[in-house]
């Protein structure tokens, strides 16, 4: 067993591991002390389950999330179109920001929280035809109110399900674990 570690960890794949691991470590602890735990304040408490419930589509309000990098976050124009229908969105005190956002024609300034930095290579597009789910790395969104991550978005996130899908396929495992891949 011992030998058949020590074997492994000195072909260039254990060395591929080792430095990776040590990697993980070091951007996981970097990383995680720049992020914070706590959600951020948003200009508004945007209820996803409430909506959600309504049976509105995730890509409704993020429509990028299929095409590239960005999945974008809806504008006023979008809320507005049903918002501007609903008595509600006078009296409540939840949307004054909307009403001021949509008379003042200002936009709502919202704080992103799934991000990682701009050194990582992140698209979207590769990981939903791999046929992910949003709830996959987002969580159960349908349950939230304001997003929150479920788990830090860190390397050894990244890793982890890299290293899972590509299983026995070393090909993969090469090319899903490359520096390259995920770093410009
Ligand atoms: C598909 C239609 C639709 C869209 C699009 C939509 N909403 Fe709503 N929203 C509703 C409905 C319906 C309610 C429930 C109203 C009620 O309780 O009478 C609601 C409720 C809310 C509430 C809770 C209000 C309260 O006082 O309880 C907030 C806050 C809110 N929406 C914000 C937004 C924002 C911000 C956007 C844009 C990002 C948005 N909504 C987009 C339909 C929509
Ligand atoms: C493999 C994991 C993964 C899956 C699956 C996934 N996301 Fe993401 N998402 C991320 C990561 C990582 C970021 C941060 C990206 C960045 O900083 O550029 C992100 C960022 C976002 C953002 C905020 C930044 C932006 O691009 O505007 C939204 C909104 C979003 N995702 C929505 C979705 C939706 C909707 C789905 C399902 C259609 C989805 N995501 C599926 C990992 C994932
Ligand atoms: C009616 C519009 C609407 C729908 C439907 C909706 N969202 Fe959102 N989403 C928003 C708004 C507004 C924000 C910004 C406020 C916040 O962070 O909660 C947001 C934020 C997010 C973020 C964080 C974005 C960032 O910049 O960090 C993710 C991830 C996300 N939503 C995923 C989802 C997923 C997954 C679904 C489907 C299960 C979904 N959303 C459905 C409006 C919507
Ligand atoms: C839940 C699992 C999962 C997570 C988490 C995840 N990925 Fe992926 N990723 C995949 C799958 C599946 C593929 C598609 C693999 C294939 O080509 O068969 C992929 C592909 C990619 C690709 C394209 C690779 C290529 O050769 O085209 C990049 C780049 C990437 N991921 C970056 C990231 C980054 C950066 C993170 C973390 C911020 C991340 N991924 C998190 C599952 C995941
Ligand atoms: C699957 C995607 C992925 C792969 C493959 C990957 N990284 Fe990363 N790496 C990330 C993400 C996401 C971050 C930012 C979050 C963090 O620090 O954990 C990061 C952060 C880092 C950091 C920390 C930088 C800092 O200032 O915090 C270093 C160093 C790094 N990576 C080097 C590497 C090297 C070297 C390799 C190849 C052995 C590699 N990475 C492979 C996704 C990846």
């Amino acid at each position: 067993m011992i030998k058949k570690l020590l074997s492994w960890l000195a072909s260039p794949l254990g060395k591929i591991g080792l430095l990776i691991l040590s990697l993980i470590v070091i951007s996981g602890a970097v990383w995680g002390i720049g992020q914070t735990q706590t959600v951020p304040e948003q200009p508004i408490d945007f209820p996803h389950s409430l909506h959600v419930g309504l049976g509105v589509q995730c890509l409704y309000c993020h429509p990028g999330s299929l095409k590239g990098p960005v999945s974008g976050l809806p504008t006023q124009t979008k809320c507005w179109g049903c918002h501007q229908q609903i008595a509600k969105t006078k009296t409540s005190a939840l949307l004054a920001p909307l009403v001021q956002a949509v008379e003042n024609n200002q936009p709502i300034q919202w704080v992103p929280v799934a991000m990682v930095p701009d050194f990582v290579r992140y698209n979207h597009r590769p990981h939903i035809a791999a046929g992910l789910n949003c709830e996959d790395c987002h969580g159960d969104v349908s349950k939230m109110t304001v997003y929150e991550n479920p788990q830090v978005l860190n390397m050894g996130w990244c890793l982890n399900c890299h290293v899972e899908q590509a299983g026995e396929d070393e090909e993969k495992l090469i090319r899903l674990t490359d520096c390259g891949t995920c770093h410009y």
